[in-house]
């Protein structure tokens, strides 16, 4: 049986680090059953104890779930929490007031009942990714070592229209530490064989980055570890603007013939757009599709500027039509290659 809704958010919770500021204990439930699941599907649970949040982290989640039991036993709760007791003593060996370490980060998602084969029981069972990643907002001059909101905002829209991937070769720009990419990857496996995936290349500029994502392809928890087709490939935006980078990124983009483009978060400086756009409108024409592939782009509205300048850029480009709206303080796109662009623009017109 499924846990309680209220567990399996604080399994969640725990699993992606969540500080426990944001959590909610769940109070209405037993205590032995909140005790019980915390125990046997947290605390020792085996893939948790493989991948764990980082020692720092664990610190704070059992001192807050800790006073949280205590509440809801009263009298009781010293004689009934030897194991969870023993885990918080241990001394933290990580300096309080440096940067919190890198660490294990799993998230938990269940994938849309259209997702499977045609005829298929829609799955009740979880999925995860698992990544080793930085919890700094930038660490070694690089955004790339952690995951962006806008990578789960798009990973969320593609495990509801899993649809849009079938079949198709994908190409992620940016790609960071891979969490979008581990998700399009389970997506692939889940929804064909063991062989004969379609192709999905997650690209980035920076190689610790690159060397952090393909280690985290690798991990054997990930589906993508099972995906014959998945590369880790250095791609500079910048390529597409030099006169001698032209012909490298034409050629390595026209090899991957990506029919679906995505990138999360990868526009914070006016200084990208260019080279950004330049190269979206390469890939996009590299598509085995004669009409050009489509991109789905999460931004992060970081300033009004940038993204005016980018919408600005996009509008003065005969290469892109694009339909664009807004959740909360993100931007999402659906750009289409330059076969499309009379057609969708006239659809979004109308
Ligand atoms: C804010 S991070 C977003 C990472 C990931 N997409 C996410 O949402 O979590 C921006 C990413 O763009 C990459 N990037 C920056 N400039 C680039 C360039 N010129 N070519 C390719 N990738 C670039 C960075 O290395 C970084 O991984």
């Amino acid at each position: 049986m499924p846990p309680d809704p209220a567990l399996f958010n604080l399994l969640q919770a725990y699993s992606a680090l969540k500080h426990p500021r944001f959590l909610s204990f769940p109070s209405h439930l037993p205590f032995l059953q909140v005790h019980d699941f915390v125990l046997s599907c947290i605390l020792l649970d085996p893939h948790l104890l493989q991948y764990p949040p980082s020692h720092a982290y664990q610190l704070s989640f059992w001192k807050w779930a800790i006073e949280h039991l205590e509440k809801l036993l009263g009298d009781e709760a010293c004689t009934s929490l030897p194991f969870i007791s023993v885990t918080i003593s241990k001394p933290a060996t990580h300096d309080a007031a440096a940067p919190p370490p890198p660490s294990f980060v799993t998230h938990y998602w269940r994938p849309a009942p259209q997702s499977g084969p045609p005829g298929a029981i829609p799955s009740t069972e979880n999925h995860s990714v698992t990544l080793f990643e930085s919890r700094t907002t930038i660490e070694s001059g690089t955004t790339g070592l952690r995951t962006w909101r806008a990578s789960f905002v798009l990973a969320q829209f593609l495990i509801q229209n899993s649809t849009v991937l079938m079949n198709k070769s994908v190409l992620e720009l940016g790609s960071g530490t891979g969490f979008l990419g581990l998700i399009v990857a389970d997506i692939q496996v889940s929804s064909g064989g063991v062989t004969g995936h379609p192709v999905l290349y997650l690209t980035d500029v920076n190689e610790d980055v690159l060397r952090r994502c393909h280690e985290n392809t690798q991990l054997p928890c990930n589906a993508s570890h099972c995906h014959g087709n998945l590369s880790v490939k250095s791609l500079d935006w910048f390529d597409a603007l030099a006169q001698d980078g032209v012909p490298s990124i034409e050629a390595t983009l026209n090899n991957m013939k990506p029919e679906l483009v995505l990138g999360a978060d990868i526009l914070y400086h006016p200084d990208m757009i260019a080279p950004f756009l330049a190269t979206l409108n390469i890939a996009l024409r590299a598509s085995k599709f004669p009409a050009g592939g489509t991109a789905y782009l999460a931004l992060t509205v970081r300033s009004a500027d940038l993204l005016n300048s980018f919408l600005l850029a996009l509008r003065g480009s005969t290469s892109f039509a694009y339909a664009c709206w807004q959740i909360n303080r993100l931007t999402i796109l659906i750009l289409s290659g330059p076969q499309l662009v009379s057609r969708r623009t006239a659809t979004l017109q109308s």
